[in-house]
């Protein structure tokens, strides 16, 4: 096992990278535990959860609602949860975007910590402390940024993942080596086959080099002030997608990378052969490249972005591999270069 502490303002982060679900106990204070999962994975791993009360939610993205937090906070009352009581999120992404929101505002705030089920949520959904729901159609529109104070990133639940899923948490793993490490990218580029049939030693070190590219920039800003929207490369338009399909969010991802590198070259940052490498290794890791809906039908939701300011948006390019950089860029000129790239 190998661990990794996210120092904030307040709070330590510790993701744990090979722990189990099975050493969850050895985690959790004494005293009144609640685990929020969904009824997936409690199909598959309710026997290997220690013995505290349960509360289920759906599973997919159409469960990220006010409505799933508003049956949280009524099972949470019926077992009479307290400020004393701690909150165990055991899922994916969503199960922990909720579970961390949920955990953040009742009764003003709980201790919560995380076992992150999916290889998108252990590399980055639930590592970082954003939590929160979807709004009508504005995706995260409603949350906090609150740590979790663990992760357990367990590799053998990667193992009951649909092969979907599996593949959509590669797009994450690929946008930290482009945006902060070539190196990372380089390993991918030489293990793609290893990396897809789970390969214990490569899965372990993608996991873990995603999660301490991730660590330094949250540390360095938490609030997604400046550095922080780095992570978000290829998600404006990846969150338009997913508002306008059934994509899983990863498989947007790599569909936004694709286009927001095609963009970085336009704009003369980055090299075409940088851009193709990309391109390449997302395809050769089985994701989607290219976009599912037409661009110029994207650009309404791009508006809807919460990185929006004003009229315009920042917008995460490409100088290298390993190398990006964030400019503001107002919707009119973002339409003209889409424009000539469609
Ligand atoms: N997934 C982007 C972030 O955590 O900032």
């Amino acid at each position: 096992m190998r661990s990794i502490t996210i120092t904030t303002e307040n709070k330590q982060s510790h993701v744990l990278i090979g722990e189990r679900l099975q050493n969850l106990r050895s985690y959790l204070p004494d005293g009144k535990v609640i685990i929020i999962t969904d009824d997936n994975i409690l199909r598959y791993y309710a026997a290997d959860m220690p013995p505290f009360p349960i509360i289920s939610i759906g599973t997919g993205e159409k469960h990220k609602t006010l409505e799933t937090l508003v049956h949280i906070f009524e099972k949470l009352i019926e077992h009479e949860a307290d400020r004393t009581t701690y909150i165990v999120g055991i899922g994916g992404g969503i199960v922990c975007d909720v579970a961390g929101f949920a955990a953040s505002v009742y009764m003003r705030g709980l201790r919560f910590g995380f076992v992150s089920s999916t290889l998108l949520s252990q590399v980055d959904a639930s590592v970082g402390g954003k939590n929160g729901v979807n709004f009508r159609r504005f995706k995260n529109m409603l949350g906090v940024f609150n740590q979790p104070e663990f992760v357990i990133c367990d590799p053998f639940m990667l193992k009951t993942l649909e092969k979907n899923e599996f593949i959509a948490g590669f797009a994450e793993i690929v946008k930290a080596g482009a945006i902060k490490s070539a190196p990372l990218f380089e390993y991918l580029e030489a293990n793609v086959d290893k990396a897809l049939s789970a390969h214990e030693e490569v899965l372990e070190k993608i996991v873990y080099e995603s999660v301490r590219i991730k660590a330094d920039v949250v540390e360095n800003d938490e609030k997604e002030k400046g550095l922080r929207r780095i992570l978000n490369f290829g998600h404006t338009f990846a969150h338009a997608f997913e508002n306008m399909s059934d994509l899983l969010h990863g498989e947007a991802v790599s569909m936004g990378m694709v286009l927001a590198s095609r963009l970085s070259c336009k704009m003369g940052y980055l090299s075409k052969t940088d851009s193709d490498r990309i391109e390449n290794l997302l395809s050769r890791l089985q994701l989607p490249v290219k976009p599912v809906v037409e661009l110029r039908k994207a650009f309404e939701p791009m508006k809807q972005d919460k990185k929006r300011e004003g009229n315009a948006v920042f917008m995460v390019f490409l100088k290298q591999i390993g190398e990006a950089v964030i400019e503001k860029i107002t919707y009119k000129n973002l339409e003209e270069v889409l424009n000539d790239l469609c």
